[in-house]
């Protein structure tokens, strides 16, 4: 299955009941072939408008942070765990979750990601089981690197903050922001590898 095919099934999903108030499903967008692939949780009031993920708020500072650390959006996936947008940005439930996550499933297949990046506690819960890491809280293992077999290739995941968790308060904007630049090498080094 391609992408756009992907794309498309998403837009006409009516898997679960968060179709009924949306005004777009946002698939995800950017560069497939880059290897690397960040996951949030799911569209809030702007990319449901959109249908782009990250172009709220958190979006704007995930730009900054992705700025900073000198990557383009361009040169990753962005994606949310969850395709459609939750009334009132609440958290999207287990039930939610597992009727999308075929969509979720079918992009990391097409993309084989080198390195996957979750934002937040959602796509961290998510990605951790599938590859059967030991959860953590966020608060303990943010910016850590972790290494899995998958097949034959290794995958990097690193679990950060999600970056609306920085918007309000600077002491964690500050440490969101060291963990990206931690691992500014690591990510560098993936997109180049793929260029
Ligand atoms: N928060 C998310 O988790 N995803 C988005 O796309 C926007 C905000």
């Amino acid at each position: 299955m391609r992408i756009e095919e992907l794309e498309k099934e998403i837009h006409l999903c009516k898997r679960c009941g968060l179709y009924k108030n949306r005004k777009n499903a946002v698939p995800g967008e950017g560069n497939i072939f880059s290897r690397i692939i960040l996951i949030g949780e799911a569209p809030g009031y702007h990319e449901d408008l959109q249908g782009r993920p990250f172009v709220g708020a958190a979006g704007k500072f995930l730009d900054e942070l992705l700025r900073i650390v000198g990557i383009k959006r361009e040169n990753v996936y962005i994606t949310n765990v969850v395709k459609c947008r939750p009334p009132n940005n609440r958290e999207p439930t287990d039930q939610e979750i597992k009727l999308c996550s075929k969509f979720l499933e079918k992009q990391i297949t097409l993309i084989k990601p080198k390195l996957i990046i979750t934002l937040g506690n959602v796509a961290k819960n998510y990605i951790f089981k599938k590859f059967k890491l030991k959860n953590e809280p966020i608060s303990k293992i943010h910016g850590k690197v972790y290494k899995v077999v998958s097949i034959d290739s290794v995958i990097t995941i690193i679990p950060m903050y999600h970056p609306a968790a920085g918007l309000y308060d600077p002491k964690r904007k500050d440490v969101i922001l060291k963990d990206w630049l931690n691992v500014r090498d690591i990510i560098k080094s993936i997109i180049e590898e793929n260029v």
